[in-house]
């Protein structure tokens, strides 16, 4: 029997989540369903946690992570610390496909790869954007030397700001985060993918568990399929989505299974107190969802009927 193609993904992801619906009930592949939904999610200026729009690094630049992993095969495509480009999922896709003697291209190397495959540029920080990381500064008791400027181009003098920046900054308020979408279609392909601009006002070339296998995204097609939003540096130290996947092929539920994996990263010392978020998918289309706090929620459209279902996460 085929299976009932779906598409879930964490918050925010109904800019892109129709669209990946749509061509999964036209026959189209999970891989180009979450393609798709996770461009138009990047192309969501008002989402400041991915794509253009997303927060800049402690320099003011916009870096952006995207990984995508095709179940059937485990093969992976991912970029890092890429700027300047609109859509890091489709470069990482790409990754995935042109070189598949590589896994993960980062900064100039993937813009490099990128500028060679005509992918488009783009300008990411826009106004809102620029001001929102001109309020943290300005509410910083550090200087603004590192924010950068034709005037402020000291190395050194900016390697210390920045450090000091990155002590400083409370994690961001809000269910500040990347946009998980996974999906499963009618021939049975199960694809997880990940884009986010990664933790605001970040140390420059920081990269994040969304462009690293097994860390914010893994997907089996024996078991599942998941995916991390949230604090990053945890997900990474506990190859958070590979546990949830591996918490299902043991036989949890889904929401159990992303649950155990939030428990496990609970009891990780970690000072900075960012909450960590998961979701799964089953190879038969079960799904589920956790959370470190009340009110989490992600998003589930069943190519069949296009309607959106928006289903709380287990609390941890
Ligand atoms: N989970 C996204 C990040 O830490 O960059």
């Amino acid at each position: 029997m085929k299976p009932a193609p779906i598409i879930l993904g964490s918050e925010r992801s109904e800019a892109g989540l129709f669209e990946g619906a749509r061509i999964l009930a036209e026959g189209g592949s999970a891989l180009d369903a979450v393609e798709v939904a996770l461009r138009l999610c990047e192309d969501n200026l008002s989402d400041h946690y991915v794509g253009t729009g997303g927060l800049p690094n402690a320099r003011g630049d916009v870096e952006l992570d995207a990984s995508v992993m095709v179940g059937s095969t485990r093969a992976f495509g991912a970029v890092g610390a890429v700027k300047g480009f609109a859509h890091p999922i489709s470069i990482a896709r790409a990754v995935l496909e042109k070189l598949p003697q590589h896994c993960l291209l980062v900064a100039e190397g993937a813009e490099l790869f990128a500028d060679e495959g005509g992918f488009e540029r783009r300008d990411l920080l826009t106004d809102e954007a620029r001001e929102l990381f001109r309020a943290a500064f300005a509410s910083s008791s550090e200087s603004v030397e590192g924010e950068r400027t034709e005037a402020s181009a000291g190395d050194e003098a900016y390697r210390r700001t920045a450090l000091a920046l990155v002590n400083h900054f409370r994690p961001h308020d809000g269910p500040w985060g990347t946009i998980n979408v996974l999906a499963l279609d009618e021939h049975g392909e199960l694809v997880a993918g990940v884009s986010t601009s990664g933790y605001p006002w970040k140390y420059p070339g920081r990269v994040g568990d969304s462009a690293i296998a097994g860390a914010g995204n893994y997907a089996d097609l024996r078991y599942g399929a998941a995916g991390c939003t949230g604090r990053g540096e945890l997900s990474m130290r506990l190859t958070g989505a590979r546990v949830v996947v591996d918490n299902l092929a043991r036989g949890d539920e889904p929401d159990q299974a992303c649950r155990a994996m939030l428990a496990e990263a609970s009891g990780l010392p970690d000072e900075f107190r960012a909450e960590l978020r998961t979701l799964c998918l089953t190879p038969d289309g079960r799904h589920g969802g956790a959370s470190g706090q009340a009110g989490s929620t992600y998003n589930v459209i069943r190519a069949a009927d296009g309607k959106l279902v928006t289903r709380p996460r287990v609390q941890l």
